[in-house]
């Protein structure tokens, strides 16, 4: 049976404006949606070597994750138990030993397990009990390659399905975990982390703001994410022109510079059906992951505070990919740079206009039936 638009049947009001400036409304998602739910931190492999690091920015929280001596990942809540210091300073680093030091008083914690190991006083009180001061463990998930954290106290269990809104099994057969990590982009964007994702949500915007991806995806230059937003797209299967069937320009493979996936095709992709040049598969509120012929993006969103948003993309190759040298990674990175700039600024463009008297919420158009099943979600999750 064919399936029916998931356009909007009709306008409906967006979230008020000053969800997404009011410091009170931040601190009521960072409690009931960052404080829930499984937030992505990084690939594996982007702490490949024993004592490497990231320290992750989710609002005033702050978390390490690293591979201890053994190889083994570990996630701590970035925070001293003497006075409450920060401990890693940096965003990303390599420990010089084995074990965490306090830069402001130097007490030390075995990287491995958490444990205090020493402190700097000279005399150690009779009352002092090393034990109960280890470092606060964070829960995490490895899944695929993929680490994700979670700061709930609940235990959260982690569940494949509902943990990607969009899940299509082709994430459990690309094998991410045996990918390598080509390179690492990150931009602080001036907006807060709902416009991102509300932007993510819609290609109203893409003529343009896009003009090369909508070239590259002529179905982009219509306003449309996907062919079923048509109204009358059953008419317009197997149509040949991509701008109504969907897909990548004729002689394009890949969203890279020139269109060329310079020979490369993920192995799971090879007989994928339908495989149209991308998919995107969502993860709120941290990140996405976009497939492409030849590589993997992962996006990470985290909320820097009520109106500053953190993006990282991380570039993932199949090995023989990665150690080809006459595959110019820059072709695919590059591009993806262009077009996340091209969103930043339409963000941030965004944020600016809603702080005006006299205006307290948008509208959302039909083609918005994203945006509209995001505010949902995050409205549901702060009740
Ligand atoms: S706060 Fe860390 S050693 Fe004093
Ligand atoms: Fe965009």
């Amino acid at each position: 049976m064919l399936q029916k638009s998931p356009i909007l049947q009709s306008t409906v009001k967006s979230l008020p404006f000053n969800w997404y400036f009011k410091e009170t409304h931040f601190k009521k998602e960072l409690k009931k949606i960052w404080s829930n739910e499984w937030v992505y931190a990084c690939h594996e492999n982007n702490i490949k070597k024993p004592l490497s690091y990231i320290t992750l920015q989710i609002g005033q929280f702050n978390i390490i994750i690293l591979r201890e001596k053994g190889g083994q990942i570990r996630s701590y809540i970035n925070t001293c138990n003497h006075r409450g210091s920060t401990l890693c300073k940096e965003t990303e680093g390599t420990l010089k030993t084995a074990l965490i030091t306090c830069p402001y008083h130097q007490w030390s914690y075995n990287s491995t397990d958490g444990k205090l190991i020493k402190t700097s006083s000279f005399i150690t009180p009779k009352n002092f009990d090393k034990s109960k001061l280890s470092l606060k463990k964070v829960n995490f998930k490895i899944w695929n390659g993929l680490i994700f954290i979670n700061l709930s106290e609940k235990q959260t269990k982690w569940n494949l399905k509902s943990q990607f809104q969009d899940y299509d099994s082709i994430i459990s057969k690309i094998q991410f975990e045996k990918f390598e990590v080509g390179h690492v982009w990150k931009k602080n964007i001036n907006c807060n982390w709902k416009i991102f994702w509300e932007n993510y949500s819609e290609c109203l915007h893409c003529p343009n703001i896009h003009p090369e991806l909508s070239d590259l995806v002529p179905i982009y230059s219509r306003r449309l994410m996907d062919i079923k937003e048509d109204p009358n797209w059953e008419e317009k299967i197997g149509h040949d022109d991509p701008k109504f069937s969907g897909g990548l320009r004729k002689g394009s493979e890949t969203w890279s510079l020139n269109g060329s996936a310079q020979g490369k095709v993920i192995k799971e992709l090879k007989n994928k059906k339908n495989f149209q040049g991308h998919i995107y598969i969502t993860n709120w509120p941290s990140m996405f992951l976009a497939i492409f012929v030849d590589h993997v993006r992962v996006v990470r969103v985290l909320p820097i505070d009520h109106e500053n948003t953190q993006v990282t993309a991380e570039w993932l190759f199949e090995k023989s990919t990665y150690d080809d040298k006459k595959y110019d990674k820059k072709n695919v990175i590059d591009f993806a740079i262009k077009v996340m700039l091209q969103d930043g600024e339409a963000c941030e463009l965004n944020q600016k206009g809603i702080y005006n008297p006299g205006i307290s919420a948008g509208v959302l158009m039909p083609e918005e039936y994203e945006v509209k099943r995001f505010q949902d979600w995050v409205t549901k999750k702060i009740r």
